[in-house]
C-alpha cells in the first residue's frame, strides 16, 4: 500500500501515479471570491468552475482517469444496438461481481428511478442504513417512504467505530416485525454511507442483513456507488480480510445481494451507471424500463466511450493501490484539521473530509443552514468549493417547517487522484483560519426555494453583512496574499 514512513517517522500518503495531463486553475483575490459567491446566491452549486481554485464539491464524474481508460475510449463501438462495447463492459462486470445480468443506465439516479418504479408502491417502505438525496427523492415520488436503521454511532460525528455505515440489526428485526414483509419494498445497503461521512459497512453486517432478508423473503439492494472506498476499508479495518484479494471481497459482497446498482461517475471513474442482478424474473421486471427512460439495452443512455472507460476503470478498482488514493488523502486532511482543533467526522471515511458544521457554527441558529453558511465562507476564505450536506439538503416537512438534518456537514470531496498534497495542506490551512474566525460567519436564508432537491439550484442571502466582514478580516490577516 502507498502509505510510506519518512525518516522523521511521519506517514505520508504517497501518490502511486504520475500526472501527465493538467488543467489550469485560478485563485481569485478574496474580494472577487466574495462577489462570485454573491452572484451564485450563496449556493456553491451555482458557482462557475473558472472562479474556483480547488473544486471539492464532489467526486462524481470528476475523478482523474488513467491512460488505459483514455486508450480504451478510442476503440468504442458506436452502434445503437448490439454494440461490442456493451458486451465488453458486461463481461467485466459479470466477472468482478459474479452476477448474471447487467442493465445500463445513464447515471446512479437513473438506476434508482428504475428500481423505485419497479418495486416501490404507494405506502411501501424502503429500509436502509441511510438515505442519499436522489434515492429518497425517487422513493417518495413513487409514494413510498424511507426508514433509516443505521447504527446509532453513525450519527455521532466523533467516534472510533470502524464501520459506522452498519445496519442496526435489532432495528432491522423490529422493523420487519412491525411492518411485515409485504409493506417493505426492499432493504437497501449503501456501501459506503455518503451522507454520514462516507462511512463503510462491514462484511459481517452485510452477511447478517442478507441472512435476515433471505429468511423473510425481502429483496436486498446494494448501492455500490461508493464501493471502492468500502472495499478499501474492509481490507484495512477488518483483520479477517487483510490478506484477501479486493476482487474476492467484491464477489463476497455481491453474493449477499439481489440487486447491485452504482453510479459510475464514482465507481470506476467514468460517467454512467448500471444495475446488476442475477435472478431472471427480477431482471425482466426492470429491463423494460431501460429503453423507456434510458436508451436501448446495449447503451442505456451512456456514451460508448464512457462505457469503455468504465470497463477499464472497474478493473482498476480491483487494485488496492488505486482505490487507496482517496481514503489516505482524506485521512491526511482530517488528521491535519484535528491537530488544529477543527471538528471533523471520525474515523475518516471515503470520498472526502467532512467538517462538523454543527459544532463549527454552533452560534448560528439551526434553521439558518450552518453547513450552507460554512460552505459559502469556505469559498470566500480560500476559493475552495465544498458541498453542504445538512439541513439545506433536506426537503421541508409536509407542514412547511424545516426538517433539521441529523448531521450538519460541510463535505470537502477529494476526487480520485485529482489534488496534490500541497493543495490538501492549503485547504486545511484556510479551514483552520475560518475556525479561528468562526464568530464572523453568520446564517443564510432562502430567496428562491425550489420544492424538490432545493439545494441544487436554490438561491440564498446572508443574514447581515458577515461575508463582507469575513473578506475584510482575510485581507487584514493575509495582506497581499491570495
Ligand atoms: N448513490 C450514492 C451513494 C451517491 O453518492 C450518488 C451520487 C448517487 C447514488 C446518485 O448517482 O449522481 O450518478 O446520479 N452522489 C454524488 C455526490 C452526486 O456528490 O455525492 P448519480
Amino acid at each position: 500500500m502507498s502509505n510510506v514512513k519518512l525518516l522523521s517517522g511521519e506517514n505520508v500518503p504517497l501518490e502511486m501515479h504520475k500526472v501527465r495531463m493538467v488543467q489550469r486553475v485560478n485563485l481569485l483575490p478574496v474580494e472577487d471570491r466574495l462577489k462570485c459567491m454573491q452572484e451564485a446566491g450563496f449556493n456553491t452549486f451555482l458557482l462557475k468552475n473558472q472562479d474556483i481554485f480547488l473544486d471539492m464539491l464532489t467526486d462524481s464524474g470528476v475523478n482523474a482517469m488513467s491512460e488505459n481508460q483514455y486508450a480504451a475510449m478510442m476503440q468504442a463501438d458506436d452502434s445503437y444496438a448490439g454494440s461490442e462495447t456493451f458486451f465488453r463492459l458486461e463481461s467485466v462486470l459479470q466477472d468482478i461481481f459474479g452476477m448474471k445480468h447487467f442493465l445500463p443506465a445513464h447515471q446512479g439516479r437513473a438506476c434508482e428511478n428504475i428500481i423505485a418504479q419497479t418495486f416501490v408502491k404507494p405506502g411501501s417502505v424502503v429500509l436502509m442504513n441511510y438515505h442519499f438525496t436522489t434515492t429518497k427523492a425517487h422513493i417518495t415520488v413513487m409514494g413510498g417512504s424511507v426508514e433509516e436503521i443505521i447504527v446509532d454511532e453513525a450519527l455521532k460525528t466523533s467516534s472510533d467505530m470502524p464501520f459506522k455505515g452498519d445496519i442496526n440489526i435489532d432495528r432491522l428485526n423490529e422493523a420487519i416485525n412491525r411492518l411485515g414483509k409485504e409493506k417493505i419494498a426492499f432493504m437497501r445497503i449503501e456501501a459506503a454511507a455518503n451522507l454520514v461521512g462516507g462511512q463503510p459497512v462491514s462484511m459481517d453486517n452485510m452477511r447478517e442483513v442478507s441472512r435476515i432478508c433471505r429468511q423473510h423473503g425481502i429483496l436486498l439492494v446494494c448501492d455500490a456507488s461508493l464501493l471502492a472506498d468500502n472495499l478499501y476499508f474492509i481490507k484495512t479495518r477488518d483483520e479477517k480480510y487483510k490478506n484477501v484479494d479486493i476482487k474476492e471481497i467484491t464477489r463476497e459482497i455481491a453474493s449477499f445481494m439481489d440487486i447491485v446498482y452504482f453510479s459510475a461517475r464514482k465507481l470506476g471513474s467514468a460517467r454512467g451507471g448500471g444495475i446488476l442482478v442475477s435472478d431472471d424474473a427480477l431482471f425482466l421486471k426492470m429491463r423494460e424500463l431501460v429503453p423507456l427512460f434510458e436508451g436501448f439495452l446495449t447503451y442505456g443512455g451512456m456514451s460508448v466511450r464512457e462505457m469503455e472507460a468504465m470497463a477499464v476503470g472497474m478493473r482498476e478498482t480491483m487494485d488496492i493501490d488505486i482505490i487507496s488514493q482517496t481514503p489516505i488523502f482524506v485521512e491526511a486532511l482530517c488528521n491535519e484539521l484535528l491537530t488544529k482543533g477543527v471538528p471533523v467526522v471520525t474515523p475518516p471515511g471515503g470520498l472526502g473530509c467532512h467538517v462538523d458544521a454543527g459544532l463549527f457554527c454552533e452560534h448560528i441558529p439551526e434553521t439558518q443552514y450552518r453547513a450552507g453558511a460554512l460552505a459559502a465562507a469556505m469559498f470566500i476564505g480560500g476559493g475552495v468549493r465544498g458541498m453542504e450536506r445538512g439541513t439545506l439538503s433536506e426537503q421541508r416537512n409536509d407542514d412547511g417547517t424545516e426538517r433539521i438534518a441529523d448531521m450538519e456537514l460541510l463535505r470537502l470531496a477529494l476526487p480520485k487522484r485529482v489534488f496534490t498534497l500541497s493543495q490538501v495542506k492549503y485547504t486545511a490551512d484556510r479551514i483552520a483560519w475560518l475556525f479561528k474566525n468562526r464568530h464572523l460567519i453568520g446564517g443564510l436564508e432562502f430567496v428562491e426555494e425550489p420544492k424538490v432537491l432545493r439545494f441544487f439550484f436554490g438561491r440564498l442571502k446572508p443574514i447581515g453583512n458577515w461575508p463582507e466582514l469575513l473578506a475584510a478580516q482575510f485581507r487584514k490577516d493575509f495582506g497581499e496574499s491570495l
